[in-house]
């Protein structure tokens, strides 16, 4: 495997995924759209003997995506893992009749938008070196999970990584005859600033060391949506 990047890396799940794939010998490039938090956590990292370089990418803007492919496709051709994991909750108390277009718009520019056009600029490069696609899923996104009426209707979230997995099945039809694949994770619940540190959460770096551990055990999971313990998620 060559180099890695992580969106959504200067803290949360994102930063322990950096830091897990770092600890494994990667180069990873930390994705963070605020320069000096980003470079914080590539210090913090770096310091305890890590691999990390920081790249600029805000995933509501698209100058800044389009910024960060070209510098992706410039400096880093040898990219085969990218980790989709940037993702923001939205009003999470609020379901659809509490919801406001802003929000919900908000919600879908960076789960499914920027995320969208991000993946589709490194894609030729993802291909070229037969590497692999993560989104972070999770399971309010699954319409049967939610079906069920336990987890919270948090409409903006939901429905934004909802519309994230059909990405990443569109996407797996679009690499089926490639040797790259496409799968989503989800970490479960885990306590970070997307839900206030919900206390029965697990930690960041538990929640991270699934998604790292699907992303680099070399098998073959394109179109999958993966929880813990090889447990498929349905959709
Ligand atoms: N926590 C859970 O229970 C859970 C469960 C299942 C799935 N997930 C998924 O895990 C992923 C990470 O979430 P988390 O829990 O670690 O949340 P978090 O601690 O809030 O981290 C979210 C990360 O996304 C970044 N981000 C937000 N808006 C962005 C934008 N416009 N452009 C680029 N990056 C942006 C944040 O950067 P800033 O610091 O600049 O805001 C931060 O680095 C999300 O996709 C989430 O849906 C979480």
């Amino acid at each position: 495997m060559k180099k890695v990047l992580v969106t959504g890396a200067n803290k949360g799940i994102g930063f322990e995924i950096a830091k897990q794939l770092s600890k494994k010998g990667l180069h990873v490039l930390l994705g963070a759209r605020d320069i000096n938090r980003g470079k914080a956590a590539v210090n913090e990292i770096n310091s305890d003997g890590g691999k990390v370089s920081f790249i600029q990418l805000d995933l509501k803007s698209e100058e800044s995506i389009h910024r960060a492919v070209e510098e992706m496709k410039k400096d880093h051709p040898d990219l085969s893992l990218l980790i989709n994991n940037a993702g923001i909750g939205g009003n999470m108390e609020h379901g659809p009749m509490e919801t406001d277009m802003r929000t919900l718009r908000e919600a879908f520019e960076v789960n499914f938008f920027g995320t969208f056009e991000l993946t589709r600029g490194l894609l030729p490069l993802i291909k070229e070196n037969h590497g692999t696609i993560v989104n972070v899923t999770m399971e309010m996104a699954s319409l049967a999970i939610l079906s069920e009426g336990i987890l919270p209707n948090s409409f903006a979230y939901n429905t934004s990584k909802t519309a994230n997995n059909a990405l990443m099945v569109g996407l797996a039809r679009e690499l089926q005859d490639s040797n790259a694949q496409i799968f989503a994770v989800t970490p479960g619940p885990t306590s970070t600033d997307l839900n206030d540190h919900y206390p029965l959460g697990k930690s960041p770096a538990e929640g991270a060391k699934i998604i790292v551990d699907y992303a680099t055990d070399l098998k073959r999971h394109h179109g999958q949506m993966l929880m813990k313990d090889d447990k498929i998620m349905p959709w």
